[in-house]
């Protein structure tokens, strides 16, 4: 099969060069010229584990190429995914589908032959229809399932796994609207078939409504094990023990009962978000998602509050140590991460703040500017610091080295928002440790 990927973003370019892994012939499209011209010097413009040997690999064997020219990628194309950006448009919390519509708009004015339109862009309920429509305005007399169809294939692909979670899937979502499509998606994803992998196929508008469906349920588990962790706080439990005690039940499971800061990245909080508003606008308000998304952006904002409390009630002239600013581990992307909302509520009650991640470190600079000291390691960021605020749970601020810890910092103190120590070896160790529902 030969595909053509328009948008080399994260999700664009992990689906491209796995297709293309796959056995397929892939053409990754995009409009950034610099983009396109590191990817073909061989340059990840991303940091995802896997990816550059991934890219690399396919490069050579002759599967995978780049190209700005969308009429070069879509030559002979059985298949156009449509993997643009879909940010949260400012103001209203929905969708912003511009680059999905142009992208459209180009694609349907370069199709030759029979092809699938695939949206892998998280888009709300109704946009392949929407694309469907553009496509016949562009195209006159050109007729779904026969000229053209339109389907949905989301992604359900985690930063720092996306390879593993686009080869070993749970599950593949296909919305389609006619066999054609169904027969072009069922060759793309042969080798999962293989392998057993269930592959859903569903009209589109169902496939479409999947995707915001399970971001916005695992959204709510999150936001339900922080909730009752505040609750262990008060009444002296442990939330690691609850989350066990539930997650064993078969019906709940154990993942995503990790209590925390709050959930961040570039899916939940503008997922979540879209899904309430076009809720809100056919009639039938998902209120449970409503109070997900206000319980967790108070939450994050909340945080600091704990650094504070943690240092005796006042940060004025403190030096607060931040490890960890991405929204979560193995991965450089600081999309709504709830260091965005730590950090500067810190500064605004007169701490300085050191911080250091191993990945984000440029990504912080556009954020922080030069509010903030940026460290190259975590031991650097301890230097005179007062406290240590752990943000994002990365393997090596695990095996820290916790008597040099101590000794660099002023005061044995830390709040671990990640809940990566135990608190009796802590106590044991002389620690003030607060850390999340224990
Ligand atoms: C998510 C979905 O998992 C993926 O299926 C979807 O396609 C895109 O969005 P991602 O944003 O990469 O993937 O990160 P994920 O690992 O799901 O974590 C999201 C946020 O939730 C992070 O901020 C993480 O720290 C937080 N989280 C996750 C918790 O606080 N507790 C948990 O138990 C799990």
């Amino acid at each position: 099969m030969k595909v053509a990927m328009i948008g080399t973003g994260y999700v664009g370019l992990v689906s491209g060069a796995c297709f293309a892994d796959f056995g397929h012939r892939v053409v990754c499209v995009d409009k950034d010229e610099s983009k396109i011209s590191r990817l073909l010097d061989g340059e990840i413009p991303i940091f995802e584990p896997g990816l550059d040997a991934l890219v690399a690999d396919n490069v050579k064997a002759g599967r995978l190429s780049f190209t700005t020219d969308l009429a070069e990628g879509m030559k002979d194309a059985d298949a156009v995914f449509i993997a643009v950006g879909t940010p949260s448009r400012r103001g209203d919390g929905h969708a912003d589908l511009s680059y999905v519509y142009a992208a459209t708009e180009e694609i349907a004015a370069l199709i030759d032959k029979y092809t699938v339109v695939v949206t892998k862009s998280t888009v709300p309920v109704g946009t392949g229809a929407e694309v469907e429509a553009i496509i016949q305005k562009v195209r006159d007399g050109f007729t779904p399932g026969e000229h053209f169809s339109v389907a949905s294939n989301p992604e359900f692909l985690r930063e720092g796994a996306a390879i593993d979670d686009f080869k070993r899937p749970d599950r593949v979502v296909c919305g389609v609207e006619d066999d054609r499509a169904k027969e072009v998606l069922t060759e793309l994803y042969r080798p999962l078939f293989l392998n057993e992998t269930p592959i859903l196929f569903t009209q589109r508008v169902t496939s479409e409504l999947i995707k915001y469906a399970a971001n916005a349920f695992l959204a709510t588990k999150i936001t339900f094990i922080n909730e009752m962790a505040d609750l262990c706080e008060k009444v002296g439990a442990d939330v690691q023990a609850v989350a066990r005690g539930i997650g064993l039940d078969k019906r709940i499971g154990s993942k995503f009962l990790n209590a925390g800061p709050g959930y961040g990245g570039s899916c939940f909080p503008k997922d979540t978000l879209a899904l309430v508003r076009t809720a809100q606008q056919h009639g039938a308000p998902v209120r449970i998602v409503e109070s997900v998304v206000e319980a967790n952006d108070t939450r994050k904002k909340s945080m600091a509050g704990r650094v504070k409390a943690a240092v005796g009630g006042d940060l004025e002239g403190k030096t607060v140590a931040v490890l960890g600013l991405a929204f979560k581990p193995n991965t450089d992307d600081m999309r709504d991460s709830p260091s965005l909302d730590i950090i500067p509520a810190l500064i605004g009650e007169g701490a300085s703040v050191q911080a250091h991640d191993p990945e984000s470190m440029n990504e912080a600079r556009k954020h922080f500017g030069d509010t903030i000291t940026y460290c190259d390691g975590p031991y650097e960021t301890l230097e005179g610091a007062d406290v240590l605020v752990i943000v994002t749970e990365w393997d090596e601020f695990r095996a820290l080295d916790l008597a040099r810890v101590k000794e660099a910092l002023s005061a044995p103190v830390i709040v671990d928002l990640r809940n990566i120590y135990r608190p009796d070896d802590m106590a044991e160790k002389g620690w003030q440790y607060h850390s999340i529902g224990r």
